[in-house]
């Protein structure tokens, strides 16, 4: 195909305009499939969810298909290639986090349901809604105009949220599916609201469960307390024994490989309008906390952290019960910066727990995944035409921002394609990913899908050849 077609943008944004409420229908049949790729017993919805994908794809011709690989399966999609312009290949997961706790959701997460300009579900925001602006934005090209002015392809995984242990070898064997000139990926929030921003940073991770063993079984902990090692005290005072009283993490070599930040990108986050009081009344905290010395920004984008995400021992229902418990677990994961190696940290972490066992104890440590932190160039010409196309979509132009969540696979992508990745979030902070009462603007959505569509043209002006 031939790379100059006479676009009518007004076209564009027209039927934009009018195919609104069809767009939100289609989201809305997408969340109701409860898509919980770390729950076994979902397993089917998994794939249903990839189908669904599938079926959108094709019902605007593209060539799609759902690929096996191992886990759950893998939609794999692409347009015709438009020679002289680049291509680009759009990356998004429809897998969504566990529900829980189902009590504190206001209507049911796989029940999505419109509050005031808000669409409640699991899945609205992470990433089901900002996925779909993707390919309703190649829907809007395909029907007004014909066709796409670049070639796209999509990766849309269904492993994401468990860490995409698939994915890699899926892209180191099928190199020709993934070559492409730029990645784009809408997975990440805005600055604030009405503050659009291009991420051009995120943390790695590594994480771990751990079980402590005591006795064979429940002691009554008056006739053996005392004599016998406490497996829940002996995990507390392990975890407690992970970081120290400035936020520091205490394995051995930890911070060996940790890129500091230069003088000029600190002055950058503090110039961000970023208000701290009102971050705290977002999250009804009177206080902030974390390593001393760094912003409450540099602590959250680019300092390495540990946090507990579970707790478990001894007794849970009503009253008093005095037991020793035989057991003790915990699931825990760093956030790791670049240039931090997730093997190195797990060595260093074997050892540390080993040498903090008390006797009478035995200890499991569960290695379950690991993806080491990213930052990535900003000067090329791919970000300018994001940046020019999220200033037409959102009526203001994108900061340049870090994040603190993870996306395993963008750093394959960052230094195993050599190709720029875009990181276009159109969430907001307080959409409640992962929590109780997730939410995607309805506003936001349509705003993403408007600037994707805008995205494809101002890519489309880049010759690939020159800007490789
Ligand atoms: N979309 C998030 C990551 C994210 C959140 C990026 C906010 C930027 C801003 C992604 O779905 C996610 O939750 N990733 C996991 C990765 C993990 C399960 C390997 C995470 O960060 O916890
Ligand atoms: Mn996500
Ligand atoms: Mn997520």
């Amino acid at each position: 195909m031939k790379k100059n077609v006479t676009v009518n943008i007004d076209d564009l944004t027209q039927y934009l305009n009018t195919h609104q409420s069809e767009f939100e229908k289609d989201l809305c049949e997408l969340l109701r499939i409860p898509s919980v790729s770390a729950d076994s017993n979902h397993a089917a919805d998994v794939r249903r969810a990839g189908q669904w994908v599938v079926d959108q794809l094709k019902s605007f011709s593209l060539d799609a298909e759902l690929l096996e690989n191992g886990g759950h399966p893998l939609v794999y999609a692409e347009s015709p290639a438009v020679p002289g312009a680049p291509t680009v290949l759009v990356y998004g997961h429809y897998d969504v986090q566990p529900p829980d706790p189902l009590d504190e959701w206001i209507s049911p997460p796989f029940e999505p349901t419109e509050r005031d300009g808000d669409l409640f579900a699991r899945g609205a925001t992470d990433d089901k809604g900002q996925m779909l602006t993707h390919v309703k934005s190649a829907q809007a090209w395909i029907e007004t105009v014909g066709r796409l002015p670049i070639q796209l392809k999509y990766i849309i995984e269904g492993e994401e949220e468990v860490g995409s242990g698939h994915l890699e070898s899926f892209i180191a064997a099928q190199p020709k599916k993934l070559a492409c000139d730029c990645v784009v990926i809408s997975d990440s929030c805005q600055f604030a609201p009405g503050q659009p921003a291009i991420t051009y940073g995120l943390r790695g991770i590594a994480y771990y469960e751990l079980h402590l063993i005591g006795p064979k079984q429940d002691l009554h902990s008056g006739t053996f307390g005392g004599g016998v090692a406490n497996p829940a005290g002996a995990l507390a005072k392990m975890l407690a024994a992970l970081v120290d009283d400035q936020g520091r993490i205490q394995l051995p070599g930890f911070y060996d490989d940790v890129l500091p930040l230069t003088d000029a990108e600190r002055e950058q986050f503090q110039s961000l309008p970023f208000d701290e009081q009102a971050f705290m009344r977002q999250l009804d905290v009177e206080a902030l906390s974390g390593e001393t010395g760094y912003s409450t920004l540099e602590r959250r984008w680019a300092r390495p952290t540990c946090d507990v995400n579970g707790l478990w021992s001894g007794y849970q229902g009503e009253g008093a019960k005095t037991v020793l418990p035989a057991k003790a677990g915990a699931k825990f994961s760093f956030r790791l910066v670049p240039d931090q190696d997730p093997e190195k940290i797990t060595e260093s972490l074997r050892e540390f727990v080993a040498s903090h066992t008390p006797p009478g104890i035995q200890v499991e440590l569960i290695d379950y995944h690991g993806a080491p932190g990213v930052v990535m160039p900003l000067d090329s010409p791919y970000v300018k035409a994001a940046a020019a196309a999220i200033e037409k979509g959102f009526g203001r132009a994108p900061v340049f921002i870090r994040e603190g969540g993870s996306i395993p696979i963008v750093t394959t992508f960052a230094h195993t394609l050599g190709a720029p990745v875009l990181l276009l979030g159109w969430g907001q902070s307080d959409d409640n990913t992962h929590s109780p009462n997730e939410k995607f603007s309805v506003a936001d959505f349509h705003r993403g899908t408007r600037t994707s569509a805008f995205l494809w043209q101002a890519l489309a002006a880049i010759d690939p050849q020159k800007s490789g």
